[in-house]
């Protein structure tokens, strides 16, 4: 293998041990963050969790359940100094390819109805909008809608 290849980030499964890393980020680039609980029980419940890791150094992660014929990803995050390199996309197709390979037909997820940069995203990968889910997200001062989205795979 090149060094040039060695030196690609990797995706892989999320460990225990990596939750300080990951909840780091969560607390960094979410307002209302999930907990360490949150993101153990995933593991914990045999839920779909990878991180993206460059040199040991974790920079993003996502969640993704699987159940039969569907699938849902739980969330997705990189961390702020390494957005809009492309690796959010990447983690996403690597899901959707993980979801294709266990027989899910569609996969779901939901989006603020504000987070424009996410929803962007989504949509470029296929993603089609198909509900909205009223009040579904805390919110400063209130509550937040969502958008339910779904791709066929
Ligand atoms: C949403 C998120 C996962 C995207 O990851 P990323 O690595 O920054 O995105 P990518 O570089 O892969 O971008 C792919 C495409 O998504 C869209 N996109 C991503 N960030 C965007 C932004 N800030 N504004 C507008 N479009 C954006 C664009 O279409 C982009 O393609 P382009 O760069 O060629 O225009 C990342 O911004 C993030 O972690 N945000 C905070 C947490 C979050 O909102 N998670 C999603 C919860 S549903």
């Amino acid at each position: 293998m090149s060094a040039q290849l060695q030196e690609m980030p990797q995706i892989r499964r999320m460990f225990l041990t990596d939750l300080d890393a990951v909840v780091a980020i969560e607390r960094e680039v979410f307002l209302f963050p999930w907990t360490r609980g949150n993101f153990s029980d995933s593991i914990d419940s045999g839920y779909h969790c990878l991180v993206l890791e460059h040199e040991g150094h974790l920079f993003g992660y996502g969640v993704m359940m699987i159940g039969p014929e569907e699938a849902h990803l739980l969330t997705l995050s990189i961390a702020a100094g390494s957005q809009r390199r492309g690796w959010g996309e990447s983690l996403l197709r690597h899901f959707i390819h993980v979801a294709r390979e266990q027989h899910a037909r569609s996969m779901f997820l939901d989006v603020r109805e504000s987070n424009h940069a996410a929803a962007r995203l989504y949509e470029r990968i296929g993603f089609k909008k198909i509900a909205q889910r009223k009040d579904y997200y805390p919110a400063m001062g209130g509550r937040e809608d969502s958008l339910v989205m779904e791709l066929m795979l």
